[in-house]
């Protein structure tokens, strides 16, 4: 395997993107600045296809967090957004997105070199986030309050307020996807932190420049970043922020809840999963083994939603495990640049080297590897598309969330069993269910626990849809109206009037 997989004389990035890779530094953005961190530290940013160095970011401590946090407090209690007239923050939303949609390729690119996505993968990605930015910057017009009936010696109204500064702490898998969350805490009149993921500091700056460039004023949208352990935390004790917003694995989810709770802060958690993907003996073989594969091989498995757990009637077993394994055996491995590629690496080294672990305990505990199981070429963080087979519910490699192009494909009899077994999980994030049968559909729709449930499609999003999990998978909700709900807090002014 060649080194120069996202070598710009190989496969041609745009002439802004190679401008933007000669920063400097990507910073911290603080009060519409891009600075440094106050001790200068800083982190490498590490192209995973090559595992090549190709740019530097700030690394945040604690006092980058106090500055960021400062600036978003000092923004939002002067009201320089959240007292803008609502149809004038629709206008300067609107104009974000036309911005990103301009710059599609500048963000696909950095984030292809950061992440290691497929491009077109990614590009799906930045539209999604062009989506939502349309779709919450219709909200502000729209957010309305209440009369209650009251005794007629008063009247009383209830409005919405926004919460105040939110701290926006995301990972790495699809990195300006976040600008769509961004763009909801902006849409309530909120101001943020965002502090994203230390493999990927890149298009968080250029998002907060965006912001700028569409009219939102400093302060509003700061980044932040460095490493969860240091910048991260502090962000999530800081006296200047009010709630919490994060996205990543239960331990640190759970660890962010509890360290909130000492000033009782709002969180919203979103914490992954363990996704059945259920394939009932009346379904579209075709197509379930084609979701099956895109539900597990997709951005190489490092998605919250990702179909790790592929649960298929006995019956029809054979058939889906063969169409699975013909039709994944060839798949092409490489750069998220080579238009052939087909499966691109894991994001680090760190989770090249958990998937790997995952394989031991999956042939440790039983399970049958009918497909891949190594690690593809020695550069970059590569690994072969992996099938288990024989799997039990109890094993590791069907309970826990790996993050990585593994497959385990379990077998059911009954569709209570499948019900039963896709339920016995500490996570609910999502379910996929193949089935021709109307009833059968909704029963399932009902029997499972989880905050999404697909049928006939998988991992379909729309930002109109609220998406989020229940158990170890978290709670509160992203998209939709819902997640204007965590967003916002309901005031209520009393008056006598008799
Ligand atoms: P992580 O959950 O530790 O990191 C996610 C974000 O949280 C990053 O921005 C990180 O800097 C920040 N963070 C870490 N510790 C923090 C703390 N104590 N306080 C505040 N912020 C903190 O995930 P990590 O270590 O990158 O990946 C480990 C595993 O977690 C993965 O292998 C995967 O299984 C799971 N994961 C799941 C994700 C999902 O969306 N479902 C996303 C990322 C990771
Ligand atoms: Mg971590």
């Amino acid at each position: 395997m060649s080194s120069t997989l996202t070598d710009p004389s190989v496969y041609p990035i745009s002439a802004d993107t190679v401008r933007e890779l000669s920063r400097p530094l990507f910073g911290h953005v603080i009060d519409g600045e891009v600075v440094p961190s106050a001790d200068g530290a800083t982190m490498p940013v590490v192209d995973p296809a090559t595992e090549r160095q190709v740019a530097v970011a700030a690394a945040g401590s604690a006092a980058d967090a106090e500055r960021a946090a400062r600036s978003a407090r000092a923004a939002f209690d002067d009201g320089r957004w959240r007292f803008l007239a609502p149809l004038e923050r629709e206008r300067r939303l609107r104009r974000l997105s036309s911005l990103l949609a301009e710059r599609a390729d500048v963000f696909t690119e950095l984030d292809v070199i950061d992440s290691g996505l497929l491009r077109w993968y990614e590009s799906f990605i930045v539209q999604f986030a062009v989506d939502g930015i349309d779709y919450y910057a219709g909200w502000p017009t729209k957010l309305e309050g209440t009369i209650p009936s009251v005794p007629s010696d008063l009247v009383v109204y209830q409005h919405r307020e926004p919460i105040g500064v939110i701290g926006l702490i995301t990972p790495w898998n699809g990195p300006t996807s976040v600008l769509a969350f961004v763009a909801a805490v902006l849409a309530a009149g909120n101001s943020v932190v965002l502090k994203p993921a230390e493999q990927t500091p890149m298009s968080a700056v250029l998002m907060a420049e965006l912001a700028l460039e569409a009219g939102i004023p400093p302060g509003v949208f700061n980044v932040l970043q460095g490493p969860g352990e240091s910048a991260g935390a502090a962000l999530v004790t800081s006296p200047y922020v009010d709630a919490v917003s994060f996205t990543g694995s239960v331990a640190t989810g759970s660890a962010i809840q509890a360290a909130a709770a000492a000033r009782v802060k709002r969180v919203g958690l979103e914490l992954g999963g363990k996704s059945a993907l259920i394939v009932f003996p009346d379904a579209d073989l075709e197509a379930a083994a084609a979701a099956a594969m895109m539900g597990v091989w997709g951005a190489s498995g490092q998605v919250c939603t990702a179909g790790s757990r592929v649960l298929v009637h006995r019956d029809v077993r054979e058939e889906l495990v063969s169409r699975i394994v013909e039709g994944s055996r060839d798949l092409r491995i490489g750069s998220g640049f080579d238009p052939g590629s087909q499966l691109g690496p894991l994001v680090s080294a760190q989770q090249l080297e958990r998937v790997r672990r995952y394989v031991g305990y999956g042939l440790e505990d039983g399970a049958e590897l009918v497909l891949g199981g190594d690690r593809h070429g020695d550069v970059g963080y590569f690994h072969q598309p992996t099938v288990f087979t024989s799997v039990r519910n109890d094993m590791r490699i069907a309970q826990e969330e790996i993050f990585g192009p593994v497959m385990s494909v379990l077998e059911f009899g009954s569709e209570e069993e499948a019900y039963t077994i896709a339920n016995d999980t500490d996570y609910g994030l999502a379910a996929g269910v193949w089935t021709n049968d109307l009833g059968r559909a909704h029963r399932a729709g009902r029997a499972l626990r989880a905050g999404t449930v697909w049928v006939n499609t998988y991992q379909m999003v729309y930002p109109t849809v609220a998406y989020g999990g229940v158990k170890l998978s978290g709670h509160g909700r992203n998209l939709g109206a819902a997640s204007l709900d965590d967003l916002t807090q309901v005031k209520s002014v009393w008056m006598k009037v008799g």
